[in-house]
């Protein structure tokens, strides 16, 4: 039963108000924290002043005492419900209360013999919204051929310390994201060059979140460093170029978010994962709209994006009746807790998208080698287009 819920005034790796939630049970106590976004999609669960949003969870703290912790479903439903609080809070309470309910062991929420492990999905070099000189926000690492989640973690970390090295002799790094990725000095296209042969070395594959809502502007998108404006049916023939040059394995948002239709046409020209994450935002209402279009075959699924953890599964849910693959993914300004690590197995994630560079990356991915080692029967989860 909850007998308490104690709430921190907390920051997140960019230096941002973040709270850290603590629901006390008979069992202890279970914390969470969460992180939050730089490029937002327009249907995400709004984010409020942290303070206030404190402040007007205390007035009703009473609602959530003495409700089992079994009930998590019903604990989230009266989250849903209050209308003055950001998912900066709905959502590490309900994940502080899906921990009391699952006593700290969120992967096994489903009481699963077997654990599949997602591929993580690395973001080794950056542009966009979370800065650098390419409009496409993030250039990932896929380690296909890994045989376990520790070589995976491996791979990306040489990858990632590879870019580091070889970018800098030719001066072409300017520092280094939010999101630990390395800023590019170069434009799009030189980028991929360098990195692609890298990958080549280290036997990895590259994919890319274009995040192009970022950069769409009166019906073009704009690549500043490549000196172009794309209009929707140029900027559909770069990116299907794009995919066969760099053999892309994954591509996120590479449309602007109302582009159901530009996203139906690249997924039946190519056989890899095209994914959708300001295109859903994790909402429920707006997966159906691409369902009825079949506009992805994967989604990003970010738990903040969504408010709490019932509404994020009900997204997965429709998701996977429609197979789709389930990415899980971190913010730009990201906390040390795991949680989507542990969540990532809960659901039979493809991906876990969180990044390399920084303890606040790093811990997810740390947490997912504790687990390999310390279930039984842990396997890596198959991708039929890897
Ligand atoms: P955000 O970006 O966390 O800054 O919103 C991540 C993404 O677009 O995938
Ligand atoms: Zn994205």
């Amino acid at each position: 039963m909850i007998k308490d819920i104690n709430l921190f005034y907390f920051y997140n790796s960019r230096g941002e108000p973040s709270i850290k939630t603590e629901i006390l049970t008979e069992n202890g106590i279970f914390s969470a924290m969460c992180g939050t976004g730089k490029s937002r999609g327009k249907w995400e669960k709004k984010t409020f002043n942290v303070k206030n949003s404190i402040e007007n969870f205390l007035k009703i703290k009473k609602q959530f005492l003495g409700i089992s912790e079994k009930d998590w479903k019903y604990f989230d439903s009266l989250l849903e419900k209050q209308k003055n609080i950001g998912a900066e809070l709905t959502t590490p309470l309900s994940i502080s209360c899906l921990r009391a309910a699952t006593k700290n062991q969120i992967y096994n929420l489903f009481e699963k013999k077997s654990f599949n492990f997602p591929y993580p999905l690395s973001n080794v070099l950056g542009g966009g919204a979370h800065g650098g000189s390419t409009s496409i926000q993030e250039f990932l690492i896929i380690p296909s051929k890994a045989k376990s989640f520790p070589e995976a973690v491996s791979l990306v970390i040489n990858v990632w310390k590879s870019v580091q090295k070889e970018f800098k002799k030719k001066g072409f790094i300017a520092g280094r994201n939010d999101e630990g990725a390395w800023l590019t000095r170069e434009n799009e296209l030189k980028t991929l060059d360098m990195l692609s042969k890298i990958t080549e070395d280290f036997g990895c594959d590259i994919g890319l979140d274009f995040a192009a809502t970022q950069f769409y502007k009166h019906g073009f998108y704009y690549y500043p460093f490549l000196g172009k404006k794309f209009n929707s049916e140029q900027q559909f023939d770069f990116v299907l170029n794009l995919i066969k040059t760099y053999k892309l394995k994954y591509v996120e948002d590479p449309f602007h978010e109302n582009a159901f239709s530009s996203f139906s046409d690249l997924r039946k020209r190519v056989g890899i994962c095209i994914s959708g994450d300001d295109l859903y935002c994790t909402q429920p209402d707006r997966i159906k709209l691409g369902v009825a279009k079949s506009s992805t075959s994967g989604i990003i699924i970010k738990p903040d994006q969504a408010g709490t953890i019932s509404k994020t599964l009900e997204a997965i849910n429709i998701a996977k009746e429609n197979n789709m693959d389930i990415i899980v993914s971190h913010r730009s300004g990201e906390t040390c807790d795991y949680f989507i690590s542990d969540f990532s197995l809960a659901v039979d994630a493809k991906f876990i998208k969180c990044g390399v560079g920084g303890g606040e990356r790093i811990v997810k991915l740390n947490r997912l080698i504790e687990l390999w080692y310390k279930l039984e029967r842990p396997k890596m989860v198959k991708i039929n287009y890897l």
